[in-house]
């Protein structure tokens, strides 16, 4: 395995994607959080420097534990990772030079393991470059292997120790052969097999819970999402009738959906699971509720105190199965040091283990999204069911500005209905991360046949996204945006209006609530 170091990078994961890309699994560790012991206790085969945006030439900035460059391991040191490393074995850095941000392009002036099979001395290759320091003095056994305007030392190796540094940042899309580079240092130079597939992680992932577990009994909360299905099905196959799923209805589901849960899970993969339909209690509760904050404090309460309720009779449980992902729980380097702001609040089964004496399954805690989904596909789920859009706890509650009705919450869903419809049908699914409807706390009016009307509106959101943290909208063709007002106005009586939103994350949030 490889280890990535952190120095607080914004595309620090997009390193350990293209690593485990290549077949080889990795972990990120925040520089701060290693000391000599524990990177030797890592026993990697080779380790990754990340970027970052502090400089090496102020005093007490990052450094990776000396250890790393001690043990025979190959180092790949990117951009402030190639800086750290090139202060810390006797070269020197210097700021103040030419800023290079952007498209850059290297010129390769030697061959080196790192260039095997992609790049040869004499070629000239467009790189992604992010940086104001450079390195100015290289380190006793190093070479420069590549330049640019502004680097004059953008790739440097120590051949014979197995040390690399890249000024540019392999890892991301802009930097086109970045990922064989990766894909090099990963399986060449450090040696590791390569063989980090969904099937063998499979196939661990099922030994590792039937060891946790044993002969207990786990509960799984479901909610039809990507990750709790995944986990569901995989813990399925892992101890079979010891699972016990509890899907917690809110009444806040998209058209069909919770049928759709029910009959695949009960049905088809024949999973003990509970439905629990509690939307008369959610919306007696939200009544009048208008404060999105509040809506979300109000769902989160009721569903922990419905879900625990129906935990409680299950009986003899000592597991809670939760599909916690590896972005939740990588350590993330903070320089501020104090609490980040709280944009929206997220709602999890927060305080159940504890106060129900249960420990947690959370057998997704490696991967990432996209790699959840190809756990999926490896365990035969669908299609249609793995690449599922994210969707909200909360739920519909938040794609409704102002109180929440029933009477709402059904018009909504036809809206949401017709235009996923449309979307599937022009196999625009699969390009958008989200896309969902609004429904507008606004009356229009309008006119159909020789009558007028004075009907509610409604917007559309699509946005593209690798990880929700930002967004851009979908740009649709304009017909296919004609298309769909047409046929909800239509068909979706109460509606005679219909907008797209056309706003950009940041500033505005995907969700308008
Ligand atoms: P925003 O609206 O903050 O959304 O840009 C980013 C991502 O988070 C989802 N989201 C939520 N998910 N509980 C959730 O489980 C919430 O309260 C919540 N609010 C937003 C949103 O759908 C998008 O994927």
């Amino acid at each position: 395995r490889i280890l990535i170091v952190d120095f607080g990078s914004q595309v620090t994961q997009l390193i350990a994607r293209r690593v485990r890309e290549a077949g080889v699994y990795c972990e990120i560790h925040p520089f701060n959080a290693l000391d000599d012991a524990r990177l030797k206790a890592f026993d990697a085969k080779g380790i990754i420097l990340s970027g970052g945006p502090a400089s090496v030439t102020e005093t007490g900035t990052p450094r990776v534990p000396q250890a790393a460059f001690t043990q025979g391991v190959p180092v790949l040191g990117i951009c402030y990772g190639e800086q750290a490393m090139a202060a810390q074995l006797g070269g020197a850095v210097e700021g103040g030079h030419h800023r290079e941000f952007g498209r850059a392009e290297v010129e390769v002036k030697e061959p080196s393991a790192l260039f095997d099979g992609v790049w040869k001395p004499g070629d000239r290759k467009p790189v992604w470059m992010s940086h104001g320091d450079r390195v100015t003095r290289l380190p006793p056994g190093f070479r420069v292997v590549a330049t640019s305007q502004n680097a004059p030392f953008a790739a440097v190796a120590d051949e014979a120790r197995r040390f690399y540094g890249v000024q540019f940042h392999p890892e991301v899309m802009h930097t086109p052969d970045g990922a064989k580079l990766l894909r090099n240092f990963a399986l060449n130079i450090a040696g590791c097999a390569g063989d980090w597939t969904m099937g063998a992680f499979r196939q661990r992932a099922i030994a590792a819970i039937r060891e946790q577990v044993g002969k207990a009994r786990v509960i799984c909360g479901l909610s039809g999402g990507v990750d709790s299905s995944v986990v569901a099905v995989l813990l399925h196959e892992a101890i079979g009738e010891q699972l016990q799923c509890v899907f917690v209805d809110h009444g806040l589901l998209r058209l069909g959906e919770a049928e759709q849960v029910v009959r695949m899970f009960r049905d088809h993969y024949n999973i003990p699971l509970i439905h629990r339909d509690a939307s008369d209690l959610f919306l007696k509760e939200l009544a009048g509720v208008t404060d999105p904050e509040q809506k979300r404090k109000t769902i989160g309460r009721l569903f922990i105190d419905v879900f625990e309720a129906e935990a409680k009779k299950v009986g003899d449980a000592q597991f809670l199965a939760q599909g916690t992902l590896y972005p939740d729980v990588i350590e993330s380097v903070s320089f501020t040091g104090g609490p980040s702001v709280t944009i929206k609040s997220h709602h999890n089964v927060g305080g159940l283990p504890e106060r129900m004496h249960l420990k947690l399954v959370e057998p997704l805690r490696e991967l990432f999204k996209d790699e959840v989904r190809a756990l999926g596909r490896e365990l035969g789920m669908p299609a249609d069911m793995v690449n599922r859009h994210p969707f909200p706890g909360p739920g519909l509650a938040i794609r409704i500005p102002g109180d929440i009705t029933r009477e709402k919450l059904d018009l909504l869903r036809q809206v949401d209905a017709v235009y996923l419809d449309e979307i599937r049908k022009s196999a625009l699914y699969d390009d958008i991360w989200q896309a969902f409807a609004v429904l507008l706390p606004v009356r229009t009016v309008g006119v159909m046949g020789d009558g007028r009307t004075y009907d509610q509106a409604c917007a559309l959101r699509a946005v593209t996204s690798t990880d929700g943290m930002t967004a851009d909208y979908y740009p649709f063709p304009h017909e296919f945006l004609g298309r769909v007002a047409t046929r909800i106005i239509n068909e979706v009586r109460g509606i005679n209006r219909v907008t797209y939103d056309i706003t950009s994350k940041p500033p505005g949030t995907i969700e308008w609530e």
